[in-house]
């Protein structure tokens, strides 16, 4: 086990020109001009002594106009004698990179100068373990994670990275201290899951020394370790205790002028004797980078917001290589970016969501699509790719095939005899079936329109006050012209709907544009079709009178009533023919032949002879009923509409009404690019529809 060396040696630089000139950290926030130098520079005296009593600090000499220079952490990494020179994120502290390079030049150091464009700010975010060969490196805020790369490949070192999600821990040294003995201190809430659990597969539980955010608060990774002792600028007695079961005295100096720049004891000294720790015989770096491109409308649809965020979000990285706007409205903006991650096992979820929002993976796309065999009838090979509503196309054996029955929220399945691909359930999967897994081989089109002409329109309704009215009126209109092309050209319409469409008086409209043969086939519940009988039976749809809005004495039973009178005749159809049932939705459904499925749920009454318990099988129906559907019409129905649009591919034309504007929000995000939603009232929509569609041109 390696000890500290015999003789530690750091660099400091005096405060003399210490103050808050700018805010670049979220420590400095509002502390513009709040430092005292008086006090800071006594502060600085006293660690200074601290450090020099056991160890020799070298000094730089201070700047003015520099003020953070004080920060020495920030120089670089020192190793042996070699330094890695920090190069800022922010342009604030770039001047006082020369004036670094000088001092480890005169200091007889190899110099490695740090590209331009690829930020690293030194032992801030670059510490050695003391135990392992190996840095633990910081990305996130300030160095980027190609700087893992980098130190890597300069030093020979295996580099860890890990990223940082809190601003307040925006330098690595600021939560993650590595000690004497191979443990770690830490603060667990600095960083995201996966680099969590990284640091929990390299070090062993019994040298984690997790710290709550009290301490981490007051700095106190931030410690300078010389031997047994550790200089900070403060510790809960609860942390000293657990450190001094660990042969460690915790030495408190105060530094809380410096804090108010965001840097306490560990980012004033930078260590100059690590020694030059061994190559291990892992790869010096697992980060692996590929470029990918993506073409629509990036920026109205904010879709290059949305694949930067998931990338960063994703514990990647990026750096945009190209980037062309559109010159006009209709014109397509190009971007494209390198991506980077720790490793393959971050990088591909973050691909496979790249490639859902239609971006082509430069080295993945050249790529078979790789498959796996299905072991377990309705369990999929681990990995699989996820499908969405977008058209996808999969290299197989050197030819891109269509993946037909798109859907979301399925798997492909390869039949290499053809060669042809399907979306598939996992429950339907078969034994020996191959199903995609990974992003190779794969490319999606997910086709964009300009802002305007999107059909997502709930927000544009939420959002005015006035003249909403005339607003859903126009829109109906537009769902009233496309209704009748469809119409025209013999095209499929399938209605969604709940039983707030009888409620509200929808159902002699819809009745009659069942005849006039805008409906090709119903997809609902029990409850649609229970109260639409209920009113041609009785008059009342929940008991409540149709004409006159008022609540039947015992109306509530109706509904019951109804039900028990379909199940005496055996069927709805039954009760068309036996002249029970001689009005209503259903009755028109029976009459014109237009196929129905109703699919049941745990709240259902009766139910209907017709209804579908079996869930599974019901979605099967609804998914054979939409088959080659142009436009889905969902009337008031969250949970069927959702279902729907799930199953439904993209380039279905989806219309939400609902006057819950949540359904529609809720729509839009299942990524059902096509959805237009009308926030309203179902029944006056539907009576304006109708009006709207009998007053077109045939
Ligand atoms: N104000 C300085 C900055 O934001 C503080 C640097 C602290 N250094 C460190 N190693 N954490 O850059």
């Amino acid at each position: 086990m390696e000890q500290t060396a015999i003789n530690p040696e750091f660099l400091m630089c005096p405060a003399d020109y210490f103050e808050i000139r700018y805010e670049i950290n979220a420590w400095m926030e509002g502390n513009t001009g709040r430092s005292r130098l008086s006090h800071a520079r006594e502060q600085w005296r006293a660690l200074h002594e601290q450090i020099s009593r056991r160890a020799t600090v070298r000094l730089m000499r201070p700047a003015s106009g520099l003020p953070d220079l004080v920060f020495t952490a920030n120089a670089g990494l020192v190793i042996g004698k070699k330094a890695v020179l920090g190069r800022f994120r922010y342009p604030e502290r770039r001047p006082e990179e020369p004036l670094y390079r000088k001092w480890f030049e005169e200091n007889g150091y190899e110099v490695f100068a740090t590209p331009p464009d690829l930020y690293f700010e030194g032992a801030g975010d670059a510490l050695t373990d003391r135990v392992e060969p190996r840095i633990w490196m910081g990305y996130g805020f300030r160095s980027v994670l190609e700087a893992a790369d980098w130190v890597a490949q300069a030093l020979g070192i295996e580099t860890v990275p890990l990223r940082l999600v809190d601003q307040r821990f925006y330098h690595l040294d600021t939560c993650l201290l590595p000690l004497g003995d191979g443990s770690l201190m830490y603060y667990p809430g600095g960083f995201d899951e996966r680099s969590r659990r990284r640091i929990e597969e390299l070090v062993p539980e019994s040298r984690r020394i997790e710290i709550d955010e009290r301490d981490a608060l007051d700095f106190a990774c931030n410690a300078v370790q010389i031997d047994g002792m550790l200089v900070m600028h403060r510790c809960s007695p609860t942390l000293a205790g657990r450190l001094s079961s660990r042969g460690l005295r915790v030495i408190q100096t105060p530094l809380d002028q410096f804090i108010l720049a965001g840097g306490s004891a560990r980012c004033l000294c930078l260590r100059l004797d690590e020694s030059a720790a061994q190559a291990g015989e892992k790869a010096p770096s697992e980060l692996v980078r590929r470029t990918m491109t993506i073409e629509g409308h990036l920026f109205d649809n904010g879709i290059l917001v949305r694949a930067m965020d998931l990338i960063a979000g994703g514990g990647g990285s990026f750096e945009t290589l190209e980037l062309r706007p559109g010159q006009r409205r209709e014109d397509h903006s190009f971007a494209r970016l390198a991506v980077s991650a720790p490793n393959a096992g971050v990088l591909e979820p973050i691909l496979a969501q790249l490639l859902q929002l239609g971006a082509r993976i430069d080295e993945t796309t050249e790529k078979p699509a790789r498959l796996a065999k299905v072991e377990i009838d309705g369990v999929s090979p681990d990995d699989f790719y996820c499908t969405t509503i977008h058209h996808t196309d999969v290299l197989v054996d050197g030819h891109w095939v269509p993946v037909t029955q798109q859907r979301m929220d399925g798997v492909i399945v390869v039949d290499r005899v053809g060669p042809r691909a399907a979306v598939s359930l996992i429950r339907d999967l078969r034994k020996g079936q191959e199903v995609v897994v990974g992003v190779d081989g794969l490319r999606v089109i997910a086709r964009s329109k300009p802002a305007g002409e999107r059909q997502t329109e709930e927000f544009a309704f939420m959002s005015s006050a006035v003249s909403s009215e005339r607003r859903v009126e126009l829109a109906v209109d537009a769902v009233a012209w496309e209704m009748v092309q469809i119409r025209k050209h013999g095209g499929r319409i399938v209605l969604v709907a709940g039983p707030v469409v009888v409620h509200t008086g929808g159902i002699p409209a819809l009745c009659e544009l069942a005849r006039m043969g805008f409906i090709s086939a119903v997809l609902s519940g029990n409850a649609l079709a229970t109260h639409d009988i209920e009113l041609a039976l009785y008059g009342t749809s929940l008991g409540v009178d149709y004409q006159s809005g008022l609540t039947v004495h015992g109306g509530h039973r109706h509904h019951l009533r109804a039900i028990n009178m379909i199940r005496k005749c055996g069927s709805i159809a039954d009760a068309v023919a036996q002249g029970v049932l001689k009005n209503g939705f259903m009755y028109e459904l029976v009459k014109n032949d237009i196929p129905f499925c109703l699919a049941g749920s745990i709240r259902d009454d009766g139910p209907l002879p017709e209804t579908m318990m079996d869930l599974v099988a019901a979605q099967g129906e609804y998914q054979r009923l939409l088959a080659g559907a142009e436009m889905v019409l969902m009337l008031s129905s969250m949970l069927h509409s959702i279902g729907v649009g799930n199953m439904t591919p993209g380039g279905v034309r989806l219309v939400c009404v609902d006057i819950n504007p949540a359904v529609a929000t809720k729509l839009a995000d299942r990524g059902s690019l096509e959805s237009r939603s009308i926030v309203t009232d179902v029944g006056l929509f539907l009576t304006m529809l109708l009006e709207k569609v009998k007053g077109m041109p045939e």
